[in-house]
Parts: structure tokens; C-alpha cells; sequence
């Protein structure tokens, strides 16, 4: 069992990611400089700030996709630095990831993109297709069920991407810039389907420099610039 040790906050509400002093290397320039860091169960969060600022690199901290050069992530209480690689998957499945450009395996089915995450989670095989069946009528999308992803128009495919990304029933949702390649009417729909998942309980955090974005969701921001986090609105 690795250590976990669950904080909270005056009302009750638990830290579902503590950053404290984190600092990302890539080079002999910090990327990230002393990031602290705390988000709440069900927050819907935003991290703005411009190109380059250290936004994807953030968020790739926060699902063990990349590794702290200092101070320490606990998600869920749990220190990512102390997860050994193989439980790696078992982090995953608290945190669905949503990014700009969808990955959707091209070979695969709309179908079989999302059921392959509850397969890879071990779920019962009758349990799969309810479930599959159930996101993707929650997108709107159970017409393209047997579809490739090519067929579909961006707008679709960052659907269904949400669906796979909320298929597990993941505590944190995290996207970057995820209507980065969409025109304003994809782009609230996707926004809809954060809401709804947010509705649900889920922990949702957004990375974005799209002000307009920004300015139509009702959600904290944070704002990164050149590495350097600024947190505006406390909890
Ligand atoms: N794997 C990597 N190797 C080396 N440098 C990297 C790597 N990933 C990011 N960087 C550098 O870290 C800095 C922050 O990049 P990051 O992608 O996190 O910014 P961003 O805020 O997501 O930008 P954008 O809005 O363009 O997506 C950049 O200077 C980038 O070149
Ligand atoms: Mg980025």
C-alpha cells in the first residue's frame, strides 16, 4: 500500500491535488518554477497564461506523464513520486485526459477507443458495452458507434475523446486546450459535457490560453507565465 494521507479544506471539502514547491527542469532553464498549488474536489479549474508557459508541462506532471525535477505532487494523498512505474496505470484511473488534438487511435472504431480503457481497467466484459453505450449517448454520438474516427469532424472526435476520457468514471478530468482546433459551436459543446461531468462530481481542470474561453466558463483561474504561477482567486 503506498502512504496517503487525505487533507481538507474549512468545509469539509478534500484536496483532491496538492503541488507544493514544484519546480520542472528540461534544460538548465526551469520550465516551472516553485508551483504551489491546491485543488478541491469537484473545482472546475482553469490554468491560463500564453504559449510557452509551462501549461502542458503542468499537466503532464499531474498524471505522472513526466516526473518533478523538485518538490512534490500528492494526488489523492498519494505522493506521485513514490508510485512505482507498474502502478502507474492504477493513477491513471482516477485522471481522464483530454487534449488538443483528440488521439483517437485511427485503426479503432469509436466503439473500440472507448472500451478499450475499461478493458485496460480490468472491467467485466458485460459491463463494457453498457458503459460504452452510456458515454456515448451522454456526447451524443451512439450513431457513430462502428464509425472510424477519420469520418468524423473535429468537433465529433473531441467528443467522443471526452467520452473515453469520462468512460472510467476518472475523480479529475484534465484538458489541454482541448477547442484548440474547434470553431466556437464544437467548442460549447465540449464545454456542455465538462459541465456535466463537473455536475457529476468530477474534478475538472482546463488548460487554455483562449481568453474568450476563459471569459464565458464560470470557474477559478490560475494563471502560469514563463513558468511562474499566479493564483488570483483563493479557494
Ligand atoms: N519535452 C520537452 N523537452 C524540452 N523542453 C520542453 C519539453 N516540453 C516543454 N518544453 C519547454 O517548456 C516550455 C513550456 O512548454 P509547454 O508546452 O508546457 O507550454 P504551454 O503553456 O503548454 O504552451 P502552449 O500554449 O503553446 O501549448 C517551453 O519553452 C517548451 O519548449
Ligand atoms: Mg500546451
Amino acid at each position: 500500500m503506498l502512504e496517503q494521507v487525505t487533507r481538507f479544506n474549512e468545509s469539509g471539502k478534500r484536496h483532491i491535488i496538492e503541488v507544493f514547491h514544484v519546480y520542472k527542469n528540461y534544460g538548465p532553464r526551469p520550465t516551472l518554477f516553485d508551483i504551489n498549488l491546491t485543488v478541491l474536489e469537484n473545482e472546475f479549474l482553469f490554468i491560463a497564461g500564453p504559449s510557452g508557459a509551462g501549461k502542458t508541462t503542468f499537466l503532464r506532471l499531474l498524471f505522472r506523464d513526466e516526473q518533478v525535477t523538485q518538490g512534490h505532487i500528492l494526488v489523492k494523498g498519494i505522493n506521485l513520486q513514490r508510485i512505482p512505474r507498474r502502478k502507474i496505470p492504477l493513477l491513471r484511473r482516477d485522471i481522464g485526459v483530454v487534449f488538443q488534438d483528440f488521439r483517437l487511435i485511427d485503426h479503432y472504431t469509436v466503439y473500440e477507443n472507448i472500451a478499450l480503457v475499461l478493458e485496460a481497467a480490468g472491467h467485466q466484459a458485460r459491463y463494457i458495452p453498457k458503459r460504452v453505450h452510456q458515454v456515448l449517448r451522454m456526447v451524443g454520438l451512439e450513431k457513430t458507434l462502428h464509425a472510424y474516427p477519420a469520418r468524423l469532424s473535429g468537433g465529433e472526435q473531441q467528443r467522443i475523446a471526452v467520452a473515453r476520457a469520462a468512460v472510467g468514471k476518472p475523480l479529475i478530468l484534465l484538458a489541454d486546450e482541448p477547442t484548440g482546433n474547434l470553431d466556437a459551436d464544437a467548442s460549447d459543446m465540449v464545454f456542455d459535457l465538462f459541465a456535466q461531468l463537473h455536475k457529476l462530481g468530477t474534478t475538472i481542470i482546463v488548460a487554455t490560453h483562449d481568453k474568450l474561453l476563459l471569459s464565458k466558463v464560470r470557474a477559478r483561474i490560475v494563471s502560469l507565465d514563463q513558468g511562474h504561477m499566479e493564483i488570483k482567486n483563493h479557494l
